[in-house]
């Protein structure tokens, strides 16, 4: 596969173990270019979730390297957002303060509160949940759950988001 632009993500030759001596995969390689989506397929319990941890930092390879930007991945990056399988919005946030909250992190980018509130609506509105933007998490059910957890992907600054 050719890629026109240099790629923003990369694993090369990635392991997991989370028994020594047992992979849960290995010998994985991948590129992610900007604007790029990626579509991880496979049974239940390949390692998906896994490989993902890996890209976000949130774990180490056990073999391999995960590069952004040319640099080794070594724990969760400022620019890299991970949004979890299940549902894992705040429950005592309402739908839009969920989707702020990550731009408080302390690595994030200073914002003022204007453009905060934009940066909010627009990721409300990428994931369709605009009206829902004052609902409590408990409001909504699976779907608009799950596109809410998205929105607070999309809500950071982050130049990589992956989702489980
Ligand atoms: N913290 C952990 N400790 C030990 N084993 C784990 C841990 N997390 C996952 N596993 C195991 O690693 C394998 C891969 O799990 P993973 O969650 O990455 O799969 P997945 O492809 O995301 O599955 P699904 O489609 O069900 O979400 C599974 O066999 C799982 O039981
Ligand atoms: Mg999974």
């Amino acid at each position: 596969m050719s890629y026109p632009d240099k790629p923003l993500l990369r694993a090369e030759r990635v392991r997991y173990d989370y028994s020594p001596g047992q992979p849960v995969f290995e010998d994985v390689s991948l590129q992610i270019a900007p604007r790029e989506i990626l579509v991880l397929l496979g049974g239940s319990g390949c390692g998906k979730s896994t490989l993902l941890r890996l890209l976000a930092g949130l774990n180490r390879p056990s073999a391999g390297y995960v590069y952004f930007h040319d640099a080794p991945v070594e724990r969760p990056h400022p620019r890299s957002a991970l949004i979890f399988q299940q549902a894992s919005l705040l429950p005592w946030l309402k739908v839009s303060d969920n989707v702020a909250y990550g731009l408080n992190f302390k690595h994030q980018p200073r914002i003022s509160r204007a453009e905060r509130n934009v940066r909010v609506t627009r990721a409300l509105s990428a994931v369709g949940l605009s009206s829902h933007s004052k609902a409590w998490p408990t409001e909504l059910s699976g779907g608009p759950g799950a596109a809410g957890c998205t929105g607070t992907g999309v809500g950071t600054s982050a130049r990589t988001v992956v989702r489980g």
